[in-house]
């Protein structure tokens, strides 16, 4: 789900959504990531947007959360009248792609549907005062956008070799845009992620994604297999997080599966999130078999303690995954029923 900075609504599932394929602009443009191709791709003016440090992404990637430094903070596709007009082409183009919603105020809130009565541009006019949370989910569906999704594809890869690439099922940008003193209420996310604070400073509270009292093994396995909202906050365990102060100019690399809240502070923000969902199915297939597992009154053993276990439970997870998708749709924004995505997929029908 990637909520980040927000839910990100579109593993969430909060809405239906219609991506399941990059977007054009992703497939026409990424084929080199030299710096000659950059530049036959028309990327090289765009210059490096994120910078990494190589020791850091080479000790924690996809692991541990770390600071991230980038240079999206002046960028004009960002500021607020160029995102209004995303806005409008997105809502006359993609209107699945956009989720907002105005008044949460609880950090254990659900994620739930999107005002009736009233416009995203309403809203981005009034994010003063709105208590609102805009994400242009797959923003790089929109030409310019892609272009910035792809520099900063490229300035990862650069770190992380080529290799990383093909990893990466699909690639995404999402822009969160919320009003002053907004939660993003905690989840964990399937996919890999990088967020970026573009303007406004806010405070992320991220959470060790080993930690089981904070994140026990039973969450993670309902929130893998029947519901993307499956973690839950935990109050007493706050002094455990570690927060990042987010501002202009830097971000935070958020891993798979790592619990985090966010709290804008007393400004209007926009941030940027870079996220690739991953080829890799072993969480969905592990966790959905000791979901099952644990259903049928057992104990299992957590993923990735036996290879033995694990190799047993691939193509059974894989079963359960592809019966679940058939009868319910995808529960998160990455297979073929995108739009089959429910809030809350019934956990009592298999
Ligand atoms: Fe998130």
């Amino acid at each position: 789900m990637l909520r980040h900075d927000s839910p990100s609504p579109d593993t969430t599932g909060r809405r239906a959504v219609s991506v399941d394929r990059e977007s054009p602009v992703m497939n026409a443009e990424i084929r080199d990531y030299s710096e000659a191709g950059a530049r036959r791709h028309g990327l090289a003016g765009n210059g490096t947007l994120l910078n990494l440090d190589r020791a850091e992404f080479e000790a924690n990637f996809n692991r541990n959360f770390f600071e991230v430094q980038h240079q999206l903070a002046d960028h004009p596709l960002f500021q607020i009248p160029r995102l209004l007009e995303l806005a409008d082409e997105m809502t006359k183009k993609w209107p699945k792609d956009i989720y907002f919603d105005a008044g949460v105020d609880d950090i254990g809130q659900r994620w739930s549907g999107a005002p009736a009565d009233i416009t995203v541009e309403d809203l981005m006019r009034r994010i003063e005062t709105s208590k609102a949370w805009i994400d242009f989910k797959s923003a790089e569906r929109s030409k310019e956008y892609g272009k910035v999704l792809n520099t900063i594809i490229c300035d990862i890869l650069k770190i992380s070799g080529r290799q990383l690439e093909k990893n990466m099922r699909r690639k995404q940008m999402a822009i969160f845009v919320t009003s002053p003193n907004r939660i993003s209420t905690y989840h964990i996310d399937s996919e890999v992620n990088f967020l970026l604070q573009i303007r406004g400073e806010k405070e992320i509270s991220l959470f060790d994604r080993k930690d089981r009292e904070v994140l026990p093994e039973v969450e993670i396995e309902r929130s893998w297999t029947v519901d993307v909202n499956a973690a839950v906050y935990k109050p007493h365990l706050q002094d455990r997080a570690t927060v990042f102060k987010l501002r202009p100019g830097n971000g935070v690399h958020i891993p798979v599966n790592s619990p985090h809240w966010v709290k804008n502070g007393n400004n209007i923000s926009v941030s940027a999130a870079i996220l690739y969902h991953s080829w890799d199915s072993a969480y969905y297939n592990l966790y959905s078999t000791n979901y099952y597992l644990r259903r049928m009154g057992l104990n299992p053993t957590p993923p990735f303690q036996s290879k033995l276990l694990d190799a047993l439970k691939q193509p059974v997870g894989a079963a359960i995954q592809a019966y679940r998708t058939a009868r319910f749709g995808n529960l998160r924004n990455i297979g073929p029923n995108a739009d089959g995505i429910h809030d809350r997929t019934p956990d009592d029908a298999f």
